[in-house]
């Protein structure tokens, strides 16, 4: 089992639009996908229908007790989700006074490590308590990165972040950014891509910028690779699956599908 988290402080780069849509193109593709949302805005969850989460179904509990086991998942499109909810955002008061809380969904996940191929973790857009422990939950982190001024902007905090984490878990790494909402008819957005190519490694080709595809299928609480299975945004996804299973070392897995 490997675990992901989609991590950038950044808001709206696109970490739960990913956490969704590739954790649907790895189910698509035979993988026993198992999504974490501790985002207290809870957007993976209600994208994936999952209206209001009770406190005992989040990862509440994992963050605040070293000796909690994860709730039974929700099932969603053929994922095990677990779902969050805007209490999660309490938790981080209680992970202050506990020392080492932050490694305590780590810790958790090895329960079910027999049971998932694939873990993938959407973190909240912050530096708080919530979002080292999605962190250090991870194998590998995967940064989503706008191709605007403004994702650029962010990566100094991303890569700082990362130095402060590895003080407790010292092979962390980024396994790859992501370039996300790529707007390829603006200068502004090639000229970005350009600099991101130069400083960044391993980078996915740009996912672009496709609202119609996106916020559509978002808005309708579909996978894009649902919603419209033959569109170019589901080609961009289709090809970000098989980097992330190739990242996460999933060649070598049998497929259940
Ligand atoms: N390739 C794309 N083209 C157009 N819109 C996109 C694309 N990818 C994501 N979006 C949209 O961008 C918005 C922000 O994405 P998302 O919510 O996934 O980012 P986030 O990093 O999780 O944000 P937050 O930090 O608030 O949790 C969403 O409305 C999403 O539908
Ligand atoms: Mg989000």
């Amino acid at each position: 089992m490997q675990t992901l988290t989609f991590f950038n402080h950044a808001g709206g780069a696109g970490k739960s639009s990913l956490a969704l849509n590739a954790g649907y193109g790895l189910t698509l593709m035979g993988y026993r996908v198992l999504l974490i949302d501790l985002d207290p805005q809870a957007n993976l969850t209600s994208w994936l229908g999952i209206a209001a989460a009770e406190d005992d179904q989040t990862a509440f509990a994992v963050a605040v007790n070293s000796e909690a086991r994860l709730p039974v998942p929700q099932r969603a499109y053929g994922m095990d989700i677990v779902p969050s909810n805007l209490h999660m955002a309490l938790s981080e008061g209680q992970m202050m006074s506990q020392e080492g809380a932050t490694l305590n969904l780590r810790f958790a996940l090895k329960d079910v490590q027999d049971r998932y191929d694939i873990v993938l973790i959407d973190s909240p857009p912050s530096l708080g308590k919530l979002a080292v422990l999605a962190a250090l939950a991870a194998d590998q982190l995967i940064v989503p990165v706008p191709t605007r001024a403004k994702g650029l902007n962010g990566l100094p905090g991303v890569l700082s972040a990362l130095q402060t984490y590895r003080r407790l878990r010292p092979e962390l790494n980024v396994g790859l950014f992501v370039a996300t909402l790529y707007d390829g008819r603006t200068s502004h957005d090639r000229e970005v891509l350009e600099v991101l190519r130069a400083q960044l490694q391993p980078l996915s080709a740009p996912l672009n910028y496709r609202p119609a595809v996106w916020n559509d299928s978002a808005g309708a609480g579909e996978p894009v690779l649902s919603f419209a299975p033959n569109s170019a945004a589901a080609q961009e996804v289709q090809q970000l699956c098989d980097q992330l299973a190739e990242i996460a070392g999933l060649s070598a897995v049998t497929r259940h599908g």
